[in-house]
């Protein structure tokens, strides 16, 4: 997604195209986080897509936020939230000058989200816009996808099917901008008829140097790594230096 273009039919069919991540992420959340969740109180799930992570939490007893950027996402988190039963506060809002009513223990953006946003100065924005809406001495978990992912796993070609819909996935690293990109070509059925949309999201690069001196200049004060390859078992593609998660704590002293 670049600017103000937001997921549509991504959205859509997220819940059915993109579950295959979950197992992974659920590994690196109970490793990484694993001692901070039981003294969270609050929490905020940034670039929730379908909400599915700010639900489960929710449904730990987390007081949750859930925001996205998406207009469909948004519905999709809150009629989950809804189909579930646990109480979820969904924003629309830009990572990039969000704003939560109260700051909170924990801030999680999963799954690359932050690699989506627009412009490489965007991060400064984004780690502000955090920074802010943690209390001191709260934390900041997210995973990226780093130069390594993009030029490795990045170029290929996927085909994904489920009945009436079919998506293939078409990927590239544009070196020249710092950018991967994926078109994503969608055929959909309707009685006998397919039709076909099209779709295009591009993610930033960032290197592990401009991660950590951003956050710094925000107010964070100790920032920790965790490479992904151990927790995404099975997966054929990862290899050590694609992802990255990481955990950085806001300093405790409120006027850093
Ligand atoms: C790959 S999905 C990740 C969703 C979810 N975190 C997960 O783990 O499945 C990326 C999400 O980022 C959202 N997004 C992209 N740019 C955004 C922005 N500038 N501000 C807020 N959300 C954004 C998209 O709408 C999408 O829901």
């Amino acid at each position: 997604m670049r600017g103000r273009r937001e997921y549509k039919w991504l959205a859509q069919y997220y819940d059915q195209f993109f579950t295959f991540h979950l197992p992974w992420f659920e590994a690196a959340r109970n490793c990484v986080l694993g001692r901070i969740l039981p003294s969270v109180k609050s929490a905020c799930d940034l670039a929730c897509g379908t909400g599915t992570t700010a639900a489960l939490l929710a449904g730990t007893g987390i007081t949750m936020y859930a925001v996205d950027s998406s207009s469909v996402m948004c519905r999709l988190t809150r009629e989950k939230a809804a189909r579930l039963g646990v109480p979820l506060r969904v924003r629309r809002a830009d990572m990039r000058d969000f704003r939560l009513p109260e700051p909170v223990d924990l801030i999680l953006c999963e799954f690359d989200a932050l690699n989506h946003v627009p412009e490489k100065a965007d991060l400064a924005r984004v780690g502000a816009a955090v920074a802010r809406s943690l209390r001191p001495g709260g934390y900041f978990y997210f995973d990226v996808n780093n130069l390594l992912a993009f030029e490795k796993i990045w170029p290929g070609t996927w085909w994904m099917e489920k009945p009436g819909v079919a998506l293939v996935l078409h990927g590239g690293f544009d070196a020249e901008r710092g950018r991967g990109w994926s078109r994503a070509e969608w055929f959909i059925q309707k009685d006998d008829c397919w039709k076909r949309h099209h779709e295009r999201v591009e993610q930033v690069a960032w290197t592990e140097t401009e991660i950590r001196s951003t956050l710094l200049k925000a107010g964070f004060d100790r920032v920790r790594k965790f490479d992904a390859t151990p927790f995404f078992v099975g997966d054929q593609g990862i290899r050590p230096g694609c992802r990255t998660f990481y955990l950085a704590r806001r300093s405790a002293r409120a006027e850093d």
